[in-house]
């Protein structure tokens, strides 16, 4: 039994050339970009800044991003190799298969679902919200059971998703236009906050910076972060630790850059152009974040913030309303595009599991029209439709986390194996300091997944414990590597 069996680097880019599974190669490192901020600028800067900062960080949760910034570039700068090296639908599933083998990558296969069909339902959940509040506004409340703070069924959240189904298995080139616009209007809105915003900031909200540590109901037993668990330290949120921990889930709202690489097979020239567009989105992004955070946490006390729609409600109170309107209107583009984009890096990475044959083969089948892998798009469309529409999933977004650090952290191990074991491929983009940069990423990414609470760790192994299930009864059995070369390592 070989669950290591490796799928060669000259195999996974020649499995994209067979016609039935071959996708169009039509994007630029602009559209890369584009891309990388559409599905990055989120939920997370529009909503969790201020729950962190009001529950976890204080003025300090602009350290919090900086944190979260550096785990990201650590792992981008690994990705970015990764991607330029093996230019194929997939990512971190096709990366760990040419390198840790077919077991590893199946386990990142299924981990990534935990960063992208779940994120995508946690985004259109807080899509939902805003677009509630927006409404309310301009004088229509919609009912409580269906968009209220814990509705029966979540109505607009489950369109949403749907329509953007449609405009995906419509054709890439018709979703990164769409996304092209959102984008601009998106990042309009985060200007329009720090500029406005700077009028109205008041230095006396800075102090302090850094609020003594205290212990609350919101960080103990099974949600203390297993860190403070692990070493008998008594869970506190604020002070430095609480950085920490903020970092650890604002970590959320860098979650994307890494989505650029899974569209590695759709990219014109994917060895110049990957590295650019990841590095490119993450920087701009990041830059972002900070100014946006320190203006808000600026404009108002920290413990005032709204948890709600911290961006738009610091403009209302401060007297605003009009800017509170508009910044509700971009946020609301702005999480339709984070959700889009997860869900086409969702299919993607099923897509390429399928053509390994570790799931289904037929459900890879490209629409002859389209162009698209229309099955598996609509298949994920239906499923996070439902998670979105009944289930509650605010914790949910750290499971996200850590699944995606836990992919960070596979990556960053596979660079310093491809590097061993393939010396000779072209790489158009190399990691600096290899392999001193990825152990430290590694490192990075284990300390921030350790910040996350207990609850998330148990949440997580039991995900894990289902995919290695389906695992050994299905995808061992099924997968072409087994088929082509029996009890013989295909490389
Ligand atoms: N980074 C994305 C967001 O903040 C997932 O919503």
């Amino acid at each position: 039994m070989d669950i290591f069996r490796t799928k060669s680097v000259e195999q996974s880019v020649q499995d994209t050339e067979a016609p039935e599974h071959r996708l169009r190669k039509r994007l630029t490192a602009t559209d890369l970009t584009v891309f990388g901020i559409g599905v990055i600028v989120g939920t997370g800067i529009f909503v969790l800044t201020g729950q962190v900062a009001k529950q976890t960080a204080g003025p300090a949760v602009a350290l919090s991003f900086i944190v979260a910034a550096v785990v990201c570039g650590l792992a981008a700068l690994c990705y970015a190799e990764f991607a330029s090296t093996l230019p194929v639908a997939g990512s971190a599933y096709t990366f760990s298969f040419a390198t840790l083998g077919e077991f590893p990558a199946w386990v990142i296969g299924w981990d990534l679902m935990l960063e992208m069909a779940l994120a995508a339902a946690v985004v259109a959940v807080g899509w939902s919200g805003y677009f509630a509040s927006l409404l309310q506004s301009i004088g229509l409340t919609l009912p409580d059971w269906m968009a209220g703070d814990d509705p029966v069924v979540n109505i607009p959240a489950m369109v949403i998703v749907l329509i953007l189904t449609a405009i995906l298995v419509a054709g890439i080139k018709l979703s990164s236009r769409v996304n092209l616009i959102i984008v601009i209007i998106k990042v309009a809105v985060i200007l329009l906050v720090i500029v406005a915003g700077l009028f109205f900031v008041n230095a006396a909200n800075y102090t302090p910076f850094i609020p003594d540590p205290i212990s609350t109901p919101a960080v103990e037993g099974l949600k203390a972060p297993l860190i403070q668990v692990l070493f008998g330290i008594t869970p506190v949120a604020f002070g430095v630790i609480g950085i920490f921990s903020a970092a650890a889930i604002v970590f959320f709202a860098f979650i994307g850059f890494d989505i650029v690489a899974t569209a590695a097979e759709e990219t014109i020239e994917p060895q110049r152009d990957l590295p650019r567009g990841i590095i490119g989105s993450l920087v701009v992004c990041t830059v972002l974040y900070v100014v946006v955070s320190l203006v808000v946490v600026g404009m108002q006390p920290y413990s005032e913030l709204s948890t709600r729609a911290p961006l738009a409600d610091a403009f209302t109170a401060v007297g605003q309303n009009w800017a509170a309107a508009l910044i509700s209107i971009g946020a609301i583009a702005g999480l339709t595009t984070v959700v889009m984009i997860l869900m086409l890096g969702q299919s993607r990475v099923l897509f390429a599991m399928c053509r390994d044959g570790l799931l289904p083969r037929g459900l890879a089948k490209v629409h002859p029209k389209y162009g698209t892998p229309a099955r598996l798009t609509i298949i994920i469309g239906v499923v996070t439709a439902l998670l979105a529409g009944f289930i509650s999933l605010g914790a949910l977004a750290e499971l996200v986390n850590i699944g995606t650090l836990f992919a960070f952290v596979v990556v960053s191990i596979g660079v310093i194996i491809l590097r061993r074991t393939r010396p000779d491929l072209h790489r158009a983009f190399r990691t600096p300091l290899v392999p001193l940069l990825p152990i430290l990423s590694v490192l990075a990414c284990l300390y921030l997944m350790l910040n996350l609470p207990v609850e998330t760790w148990l949440r997580f192994f039991i995900w894990m414990v289902i995919g290695a299930a389906l695992y050994f009864l299905y995808g061992y059995r099924h997968s072409r590597a087994q088929r082509l070369v029996p009890g013989i390592k295909p490389d």
